[in-house]
């Protein structure tokens, strides 16, 4: 089954709850920005470019809504719901990147046309972000597919595949296009504590279509690298900053160095939507802190005291330092720095 995580259905987006995968498959209907603020909040959809493309609907969306209202009111509404989008998740850059894109497009057709004309301007950008986030998934995942051999185990962290982008996936893609290619690849899933993305999202999604996949728990990489099991880790990432430093999900600075110490290619893949120059080094990136209750227990099941005290950050930062390349669809940059990653922007734009 090929997995398509957001689908615009006639004038509504449907997403897939992955809160609720593997056990049960189904679509969530959304008609507003806040209902998609919600539905990013509460990880209905995750993943940094699926956040991306789930904001540029909920743009669109809240346009659409509000279609007969006045301008004056209109403008209002719209302010808002950018507003509220923005809050919804803080680490994954790509939820930004859409919002800004929709923003440079609704100031500059705001004071032009009908209010419905900028409502269907707005949903064209959606779908071409949509659109145009598949496409960067294959090129990224054709460069990256050429750094594996014929035959290769991949290790990966929390899930950075077509469910956490419009399809094909990043750090996934890279998998999907090798086989393409005609490699052998296998796929070696951290469970990633405490959401499950590996166990829960990225196990459904490789069985879809029949990849290989071998599921370990957190605290097994180091063991199974010692044995030599494991030939690449590939990764997504959140956000990359402008010396090259990686945030993605929590665990993976962890898997990161012990990729160091075993010799083991790390590389991350990353859509030039995830790098943010504004910011200089992996300190400064928010990092999201989420609920403790996911840390204690899992799905209403509790495992730990309830007075105990906890701490949840959601992602980690890897030094550049730690990262054999960074595979963009623009190519790849090997051990990335502040030069290499302003000369690979220079190129492209
Ligand atoms: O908390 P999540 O599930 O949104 O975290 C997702 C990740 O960390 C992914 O690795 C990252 O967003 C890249 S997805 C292509």
């Amino acid at each position: 089954m090929k997995v398509e995580t957001l689908r615009w259905i006639g004038d509504h987006l449907e997403m897939i709850d992955q809160r609720v995968l593997p056990l049960e498959f189904n679509y969530l209907s959304y008609y507003s920005a806040s209902d998609v603020s919600d539905g990013i909040r509460t990880m209905v959809v995750r993943g940094a470019p699926a956040i991306g493309v789930a904001a540029a609907y909920g743009i669109a969306l809240e346009a659409q809504a509000n279609q007969d209202f006045h301008k004056d009111i209109f403008v209002e509404k719209m302010e808002s719901a950018f507003k509220e989008l923005a809050t919804s998740r803080p680490t994954a850059v790509n939820l930004f990147w859409a919002l800004k894109k929709m923003k440079d497009l609704f100031e500059d057709i705001v004071n032009e046309g009908s209010v419905v004309e900028i409502a269907e301007k707005l949903l064209a950008l959606a779908h071409a972000i949509r659109e145009e986030d598949i496409a960067i998934n294959h090129d990224l995942g054709m460069h990256g597919a050429r750094l594996l051999p014929d035959e290769a185990a991949i290790l990966t962290h929390c899930n950075a595949g077509a469910l956490a982008t419009a399809g094909h996936g990043t750090a996934l893609g890279v998998v999907r296009s090798a086989i393409q290619m005609g490699k052998k690849i296998s796929v070696i899933a951290d469970e990633t504590r405490p959401f499950l993305q590996g166990a829960r999202l990225t196990a459904w999604e490789m069985i879809q279509e029949g990849i290989p996949l071998t599921l370990i728990t957190d605290n097994m990489s180091g063991h199974l690298m010692r044995e030599g099991k494991i030939d690449a880790v590939i990764v997504g990432t959140d956000r990359v900053v402008a010396n090259g430093d990686v945030a993605n999900k929590i665990g993976t600075y962890m898997v990161a160095v012990l990729a160091k110490r075993h010799n083991i290619p790390f590389y991350v893949a990353c859509p030039l939507s995830t790098i943010d120059t504004s910011i200089d080094s992996g300190e400064d990136i928010p990092i999201e802190e989420r609920s403790s209750d996911e840390v204690t227990g899992f799905r209403g099941l509790q495992w730990a005291p309830s007075e105990v005290k906890v701490r949840n950050p959601s992602f980690d930062v890897t030094p550049a330092e730690l990262v054999s390349g960074l595979i963009t669809e623009k190519g790849v940059v090997f051990q990335p720095d502040k030069v290499k990653i302003k000369t690979l922007l220079k190129k492209v734009s």
